[in-house]
């Protein structure tokens, strides 16, 4: 603001009434560099397009990762109050249009509905260019989709996050498409990364990412809720329960992991011969948890196939 404009808000407050409304400030167009972030993604600004449970999630672990810092951040919704709200909660800027987000982005982070995918692409098209990544999280929707709608050849990078990202113990697949690079690749390993695990894989394992590692967390919980209720029948409490419960599947989790291991081997090195974790599988066994799981990962995988119809 000039000298002379401050002068003049300045002898208008000392006025009497009626007191003009004061002039909203324009939202800045460019966030300044932070310097707080540092690596690969400093100084670039991502948009996220469709802030919602996922998009949320993924400001969440960057901001908390501090990979990148709040003000290269902005985002979109199709609420005004959604974006007030996220505004306030994330102390990030907001868009009143997915095209002023865009616009000054290095990284278009695309978190929406696959179903209005196309509509989101059509607006956006006209303002996209080579210079910048577009990375998509929908499901269902393939990179060969978001190019023919593109006509350009911006790089794309489909990804298939999963909500433990907010906790920064997420697992992401993700693949190129046919204009992304090598360091396309990178940048976009580099954002989820920073809110857990990465796998680069081919474009055909996609749904399947999607069936296994994107809804696994809800057949997880499922599993959980089910040792604790468990732990409740044979009379301990029920958030002892779900702590014994939840812990151990973290820690067999991290097991797996970080000896290399395979499960069957971990498994037997539990079971004693002729003791009660024997006994606790062959219920399973008869219950046909195994079965039951692969099923579930087969029909997720099947139905992601579908979303992009609805
Ligand atoms: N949830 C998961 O665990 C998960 C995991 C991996 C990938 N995904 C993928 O992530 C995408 C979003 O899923 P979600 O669960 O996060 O859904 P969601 O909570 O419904 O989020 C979608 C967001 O898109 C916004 N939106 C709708 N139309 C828009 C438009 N024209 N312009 C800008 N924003 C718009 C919505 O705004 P309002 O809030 O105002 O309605 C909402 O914030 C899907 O493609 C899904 O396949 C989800």
């Amino acid at each position: 603001m000039s000298t002379s404009s401050q002068t003049k808000v300045l002898s208008r407050v000392g006025a009497s009434a009626p007191k003009p409304l004061p002039t909203p400030k324009p939202a800045p167009t460019r966030a300044p560099v932070s310097p707080k972030s540092s690596g690969p993604l400093a100084g670039l600004h991502i948009a996220v397009i469709g802030a919602g449970k996922i998009g949320e999630t993924l400001i969440q672990g960057l901001v908390d990762s501090r990979v990148v810092h709040r003000t290269q951040l902005i985002a979109t919704t199709s609420n005004r109050d959604h974006s007030q709200a996220l505004a306030r909660k994330f102390h990030i800027r907001v868009a009143p249009a997915n095209m002023v987000a865009v616009k000054t982005a290095d990284i278009v982070l695309l978190c929406v509905k696959p179903q209005v995918m196309s509509e989101v692409l059509n607006e956006i098209r006209p303002i996209l260019e080579p210079r910048q990544l577009l990375i998509s999280v929908a499901a269902a929707v393939s990179t060969a989709y978001i190019e023919r709608i593109l006509e350009k050849p911006v790089p794309v990078v489909r990804c298939m996050p999963n909500t433990p990202c907010l906790i920064r113990a997420g697992m992401t697949g993700l693949c190129a498409g046919k204009h992304a690079t090598a360091a396309n690749v990178e940048t976009a390993r580099t954002i989820f990364d920073s809110v857990g695990r990465t796998v680069v894989l081919d474009e055909r394992h996609m749904d399947a990412v999607t069936g296994l590692s994107a809804s696994g967390p809800a057949f997880l919980y499922i599993v959980i809720e089910a040792l604790a209720e468990g732990g409740v029948k044979v009379g301990l409490p029920r958030d002892v329960a779900t702590e014994l419960a939840s812990q151990t599947m973290l820690g067999s989790a991290r097991m797996v992991l970080e000896t290399h291991e395979h499960p069957a081997k971990l498994k037997d090195a539990v079971t004693t011969p002729a003791g009660c974790t024997m006994d606790g599988i062959l219920q399973l066994e008869e219950g046909g948890l195994r079965v039951t799981l692969i099923k579930a990962i087969v029909e997720a995988t099947r139905r992601a196939t579908e979303l992009l119809h609805g």
